[in-house]
């Protein structure tokens, strides 16, 4: 039987930026185990989606050779060793590992131009996908899943390894797949993880505040507080009864405020390019534009580590009406470079979303 073919927007090379984006005809995946299928409904964009096509991360990534895995876990382990010596800034460790990625997807996939009639022995294309944070509703189940069905509507993160955000169906890991309620829609849910779960991770973890308020007050600074990662951290800061500065451009201050930041500074203002709090306030923990990082002196590094809990705990709060997600424009799948340039530009307020 034919296999079923989707449209799906592709990268096929470390260059080029949105112009280089490919819309192809590939199969529609099929879950194994432990996998859902969905139908995709939205998508959010991040900046490590451009940031690996630009070719950021490749040095860990060209590698097909098969001791590949083990260099690459000793190169981490003496990184984090010879910097925790050393001393040296998280966001230097953060560009050693993350920096350095391996290449994402270099599988070959059978795929014609989108109204190129796709061929039996269509020619195969190197392509590799970008697009982790989806929302979608499930429309098959592979072997071994246990708490998610037909029908379901979701959230779910796509591993950065594989991406396939940017498509009409992607498969998903049951256990970075979250029941989405029906007072989120599918534009804020898929906004959620890259961003909400790195200021999540941030925040709890390194920071050390607790959501629920119960932890001594802190004083935090988030920069970049109306982008993705920002605006999330801003909502999420006030649930733990942080006193927030935040920066942004001017056009922004009022939504900023908005969110909870108890005091805005503009980015492009002397003051603002000192990040001093008007307040005088000394900084317990602090989120720069370019990854989240915290004082104190330790080493913390900021690499995500997602979590389904985690997931389910922003989609709750954002069903409660506790978080909410900023949507900056909405972009369907047919014109996903329009998207990509967006992102790419650096002036999102809030999330960029693409929609089959
Ligand atoms: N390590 C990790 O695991 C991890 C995870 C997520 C994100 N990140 C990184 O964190 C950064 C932010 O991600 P994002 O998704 O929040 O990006 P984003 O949504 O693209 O950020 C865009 C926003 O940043 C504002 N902005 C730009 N430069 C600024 C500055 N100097 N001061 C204050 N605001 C500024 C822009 O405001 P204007 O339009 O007014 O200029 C815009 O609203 C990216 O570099 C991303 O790669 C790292």
């Amino acid at each position: 039987m034919a296999e079923k073919l989707m449209h799906a927007v592709v990268c096929d090379g470390y260059k080029g930026g949105a112009a280089a984006l490919k819309h192809v005809k590939v199969p529609v995946p099929a879950p194994k185990k432990g996998e859902v299928l969905l139908k995709l409904e939205a998508t959010s964009l991040n900046p490590v989606d451009w940031k690996i096509q630009k070719g950021d991360l490749r040095l860990l990534c060209h590698a097909n050779s098969p001791t590949y895995q083990e260099i690459n876990i000793a190169y981490l382990y003496f990184s984090f060793l010879a910097l925790r010596l050393s001393g040296i800034r998280c966001e230097v460790l953060i560009d050693l590992i993350v920096g350095r990625g391996r290449r994402v997807r270099g599988a070959k996939r059978k795929g014609a131009a989108v109204g190129q009639v796709p061929k039996q022995e269509s020619e195969e294309i190197l392509i590799y996908e970008r697009g982790t944070d989806v929302a979608g509703e499930v429309v098959g189940v592979g072997p071994g899943v246990k708490n998610l069905k037909l029908g379901d509507k979701v959230v779910a993160m796509l591993t950065h390894a594989t991406g396939g955000g940017l498509a009409e169906f992607a498969t998903s890991q049951e256990s970075l797949t979250v029941k989405r309620p029906l007072e989120v829609s599918a534009a804020d849910g898929a906004g959620l993880h890259v961003a909400g779960l790195t200021a999540h991770q941030a925040l709890t973890k390194s920071a050390g505040i607790k959501l629920d308020g119960s932890g001594q007050p802190k004083n935090i600074l988030v920069t970049a507080a109306s982008g993705g990662v920002g605006h999330y951290a801003v909502q999420l800061a006030k649930l733990g009864n942080a006193h927030v500065t935040a920066t942004c451009g001017s056009r922004n201050i009022d939504l900023v405020k908005s969110l909870g930041a108890d005091e805005v500074l503009d980015y492009k203002t002397t003051e603002g390019a000192a990040l001093k709090s008007p307040s005088g306030r000394k900084y317990d923990a602090v989120s720069t534009v370019q990854q989240l990082t915290f004082s104190k002196k330790h080493l913390v590094p900021l690499l995500l580590i997602p979590k389904g809990e985690n997931i389910e705990y922003l989609v709750g709060l954002l069903k409660e009406g506790k978080l909410k997600t900023v949507v900056d424009s909405k972009h369907p799948l047919s014109k996903a470079e329009e998207a990509w340039a967006k992102s790419m530009d650096g002036h999102a307020t809030g999330k960029i979303i693409v929609e089959p």
